[in-house]
């Protein structure tokens, strides 16, 4: 079987793709530092394959044990590389932890890359390197604006990093890919985003909402140009994206790319407001939300959401859940985690 390394791996969306990469009978190695997961995750993985992915705590910003771990495993085929800080307004008020976690273990990760000649690698990017649309929906080719966070400069910084090292070596491809806004759960509840802390996006905090744990949500402003006021986005299930990873790896193993650094968009194609996610949660769940409409939150775009077009017809994969499918597994799984 061919190894396939996931760091961040136990983390929301690393952990639905190892699920993914082992149906597809790739051998998977997890690495993760816990900073934002805990390793239940892994009999997770496991319940729903029936595959136990072998799992390494490591901080792939020590570089000494970064070293270490590629000497101890070789034959490694592929990276998808997921671990990285992602709280936007976190990234404002720390800044050098982001870059540090962010760029600093890339670095890190690709020396090593370069230095065991692995040859394919995909690369966990945003939207957020697009800033705010000047035209919707959003391609590959929109300009990449000066970054509105930290967050999203380490994703801009990033895929030049990664660009830049597929341009010198003589192995090494890769794929970025911009996620939308991943939301949702696998079918199972057997994994899902992982509740540790204070929930900074909008379907956690709806699902700890209806469940009690937070007393109401605030709908961060609805006075934008759109057409209920409130923001809108591009929710994406993330089985959908977790499937197109492996697509993309794939590619990338199978010497399908057109070049030695590709990017594509991965999101529905379909803006949905924060009150439209709302109401297909109240659908789905039966709950009514007590929520409230408060001031806006500093760095939100108005709306962005994908033209999906270059991946539909490169990479073969469209998104197939729907937002009420991906509002009900989100919260099944907060259903879930509460009985627990
Ligand atoms: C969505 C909308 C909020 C919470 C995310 C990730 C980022 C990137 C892009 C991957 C906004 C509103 C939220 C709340 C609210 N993904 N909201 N009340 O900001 O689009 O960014 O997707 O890289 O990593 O963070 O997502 O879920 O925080 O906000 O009204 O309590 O919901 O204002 O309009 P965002 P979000």
């Amino acid at each position: 079987m061919k190894k396939i390394l996931v760091t961040g791996g136990l983390g929301y969306i690393g952990s639905h793709t190892a699920v993914e990469l082992q149906l597809e009978g790739y051998e998977v190695i997890i690495i993760d530092d816990l900073s934002n997961s805990n390793q239940q995750v892994v009999d997770g993985i496991t319940t729903i394959t029936g595959l136990v992915p072998t799992f390494v705590k490591l901080d792939l910003k020590d570089k000494t044990a970064v070293s270490d771990f590629f000497n101890r495993y070789s034959g490694i085929e592929g990276i998808i590389h997921f671990a990285a800080s992602k709280a936007v307004g976190e990234s404002v008020q720390r800044p050098l932890l982001y870059y540090e976690n962010n760029i600093t273990a890339l670095v890190y990760l690709l020396q090593e890359v370069e230095k065991h000649q692995i040859s394919n690698f995909i690369f966990s990017s945003s939207c957020t390197v697009y800033g705010e649309a000047d035209q919707l929906p959003i391609t590959e080719q929109a300009p990449i604006k000066v970054a509105m966070s930290p967050y999203g400069n380490t994703k801009q910084i990033g895929e030049e990093i990664i660009q830049d090292t597929c341009k010198i070596s003589s192995v090494l491809k890769a794929i970025s890919l911009r996620y939308f806004n991943p939301i949702g759960a696998h079918e199972s509840a057997a994994i899902g985003e992982l509740p540790l802390g204070v929930p900074q996006n909008l379907l956690p905090f709806i699902t700890q909402t209806a469940i009690g744990k937070r007393e109401q949500l605030t709908v961060f402003g609805d006075t934008y140009d759109t057409p209920d006021g409130t923001c809108v986005r591009d929710y994406i299930h993330v089985v959908d994206l977790a499937k197109a990873h492996v697509i993309a790896l794939n590619r990338l193993i199978n010497n399908q790319n057109t070049s030695s650094y590709e990017f594509f968009n991965l999101g529905t194609g379909k803006g949905s407001s924060v009150l439209e996610v709302i109401q297909s949660f109240e659908r789905v769940s039966g709950v009514k939300l007590n929520c409230k409409i408060g001031e806006r939150r500093e760095g939100d775009v108005t709306a962005i959401f994908a033209d999906t077009k270059k991946a539909n017809e490169i990479l073969g994969w469209k998104a197939e859940k729907t937002l009420d499918e991906a509002t009900l597994s989100a919260w099944n799984w907060e259903q879930k985690i509460n009985r627990s």
